[in-house]
């Protein structure tokens, strides 16, 4: 970057928000925030907030969210710097640019995006023009792709040749290595990475070719090369500075803006299950490129939508991915469900055979619990009272992985149903078993505690509460930070990317540098809460926490003084009735402000002495 992180504050601190996001939608005031029409999705009611003092926005429609210099790139298209340009010349001052050594490097980044679309220009002219080409397109119309596919994915060719691709590029050492088109061989000379293989270029969320996919043609006996038997079905790109496999999603350029139109989006794990897709009238559908399936896919997409359909072959390697859905529905508020596809095909394989299930798939798609279950009843013997049984046993074990008791009862009740069984019974053997796979989340000092309370009914509207509860004090934190710092500590968070937020805001000076320390996704919640109104006292929002926090505590104190000496025993439960008197203060407005300090030191001091 060639500008200082000065001259950013500069321009920032010299910039009208309102103004500028006023020339493209009309806000007008609500409490305290300005709010309007989103200018960045067509919507008929107001969805998108701007907070003035903070210079933020956030679409509670599009999740679009940032600040000045974010809402010029996406409006006017330009990068970073253009931006800063733009919004210097609007104040009416210049941008002060520091050069050499970045000027360079955006040089250098130029020049690859171009060699990266030349190639993939070329691959493509070559698979639709040259009679080498031949094979490929058969097997292309084989897998039912007509022109109109091939070309909006843009499928190239890359020739059965050594260095056809450096030669006709005229491509340098240094830029062929770079790019990863090409490599030196063991005899010192430049060769292509890709020979052979049908191209499925891989560009970044804008459209930039940035790597390759190539497909090897299915060898038959008679031209093969013995070299190519050894080969992998699919070659990719090795990682350069401008592709990061965890950071990059095949099609998303496409679809993004199906995804949020149709508020959802579809996971596949190949290049030709995204092209069936599309081909079968789904559009909203990416793929993540030779690596599973990670976080770092899921701080992308949640910018767009948190709505997810996996659509990976339901016996194969999607079944592992599916393993973290739990985590990740709570840590990123995802609604995560699995498309229903015939056992065994994957979406590519649909397309030939039985297009229309491919879009049947996605409308059916259900909640990844009841995939499970349908899964697990599938191969369960219903005819019998034994394999009723076992398969109600194994069901309320699947069951009781879901952190959510309401949505627990309700499953319940359907295996009763399957099994002929009350619904009563299963609720009993479901909070005597424990989870076959407990949650080993550290971060929740009460989970290592006997499990037990975990299961007690009426849990889950009390992690709601909980998980709303530290929601309104990073607010509260955001918006109003002087009024709320005395009552707050990182001990009273449990959920992580609240921790996490609340961690950033913390060891930042401003806004904007916890804003830039907590990531994509971080960065997107701090904007939503800085525009989120609220009418919760600051003191009161802390109390909840606190007090929550107070309650954990006690029975902790309460569960070792059962375990120790009759005489330390007692001193633990002075102190148990000491908490007790607390909290009672805490909820009596004349004494809550002195009650919240003196419990916040408590549990402080208490995270310490645990090691947390
Ligand atoms: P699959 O083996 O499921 O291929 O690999 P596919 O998508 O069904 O492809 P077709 O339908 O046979 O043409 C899924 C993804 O895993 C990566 C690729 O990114 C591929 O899209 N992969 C697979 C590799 O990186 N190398 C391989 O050898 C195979
Ligand atoms: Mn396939």
């Amino acid at each position: 970057m060639s500008v200082s992180e000065e001259e950013v504050s500069r321009i920032r601190s010299l910039t009208d928000i309102a103004s500028l996001i006023s020339e493209h939608t009309t806000l007008k005031r609500s409490g305290r925030r300005l709010a309007g029409k989103c200018p960045f999705h067509a919507e008929k009611t107001p969805s998108f907030s701007v907070n003035v003092e903070e210079g933020l926005y956030y679409c509670f429609g599009c999740q679009a969210s940032g600040d000045a210099i974010t809402f010029v790139r996406n409006i006017e298209g330009l990068d970073f710097v253009e931006a800063l340009e733009y919004l210097a010349s609007k104040a009416g001052t210049s941008l002060v640019q520091t050069s050499t050594e970045s000027n360079r490097s955006s040089k250098e980044r130029t020049q690859l995006l171009k060699t990266l679309e030349d190639a993939a220009s070329y691959y493509h002219e070559t698979l639709l023009n040259e009679k080498e080409a031949g094979k490929a397109r058969e097997y292309l119309r084989s897998r039912g792709y007509d022109g109109d596919l091939v070309r909006k994915f843009r499928l190239g060719f890359a020739k059965d040749r050594w260095n056809d691709l450096v030669t006709q590029l005229k491509l340098t050492n240094g830029l062929a290595q770079a790019s990863g088109l090409g490599f030196i061989n063991k005899r010192g000379s430049l060769q292509d990475s890709f020979r052979g293989r049908i191209m499925f270029p891989i560009c970044d969320s804008s459209g930039h070719v940035i790597a390759f996919g190539g497909r090897i043609l299915p060898t038959n006996k008679e031209s093969s090369n013995s070299a190519q038997l050894n080969e992998p079905k699919y070659k990719n790109s090795k990682e350069t500075t401008l592709y990061s496999k965890r950071r990059t999603l095949y099609n998303l350029h496409q679809a993004k803006r199906q995804i949020v139109q149709s508020e959802f989006t579809v996971i596949c794990e190949g290049y030709t299950d995204v092209i069936a897709f599309d081909a079968s009238g789904v559009f909203n559908s990416v793929a993540t490129c030779g690596t599973a399936f990670g976080e770092e896919h899921l701080t992308i997409l949640s910018s767009f939508t948190r709505k997810l359909v996996l659509a990976f072959d339901a016996d194969g390697a999607g079944q592992n991915a599916a393993e973290k859905v739990y985590e990740w529905e709570k840590k990123f508020e995802l609604d995560i469900s699995v498309a229903q596809l015939p056992n065994g095909k994957d979406p590519g394989d649909l397309l030939k055979s039985q297009p229309t299930l491919l879009k049947e798939a996605v409308s059916k798609s259900k909640p990844y619990l009841s995939f499970r279950l349908d899964k697990l009843f599938s191969r369960a013997n219903l005819s019998t009272a034994e394999g009723r049984a076992k398969a109600a046993a194994l069901a309320v074990s699947i069951v009781n992985e879901h952190p959510d008791e309401l949505v627990k009862d309700q499953y319940f009740v359907e295996i009763a149903g399957r099994c002929h069984l009350e619904p009563e019974q299963l609720r009993k053997i479901a909070s005597t078993s424990s989870s076959p796979n407990p949650n080993t989340d550290d971060s929740q000092p009460n989970r290592s505690r006997p499990n037990k309370s975990r299961q007690s009914n009426g849990q889950t509207t009390k992690e709601n509460q909980l998980y709303n509860a530290e929601r309104e004090v990073l607010r509260q934190c955001i918006q109003n930070p002087a009024e709320i710092a005395d009552y707050v500590d990182i001990v009273l968070f449990t959920t992580p990317i609240y921790k996490h937020v609340f961690d950033c805001l913390m060891s930042s000076s401003n806004l904007n540098e916890a804003i830039e320390l907590a990531g994509e996704y971080g960065a997107n919640l701090i904007h939503r809460l800085s525009v989120e109104e609220t009418d919760a006292l600051p003191l009161d929002a802390a109390s909840r926490l606190i007090e929550g926090a107070a309650r954990r505590a006690l029975m902790r104190l309460e569960q070792d003084a059962k375990f120790k000496s009759q005489q330390d025993a007692i001193i633990l439960l002075d102190e148990a009735i000491a908490l007790r008197r607390a909290v009672e203060d805490l909820r009596n407005p004349v004494s809550s402000g002195k009650a919240a300090k003196e419990l916040l030191a408590f549990l402080v001091q208490e995270s310490l002495e645990f090691g947390k």
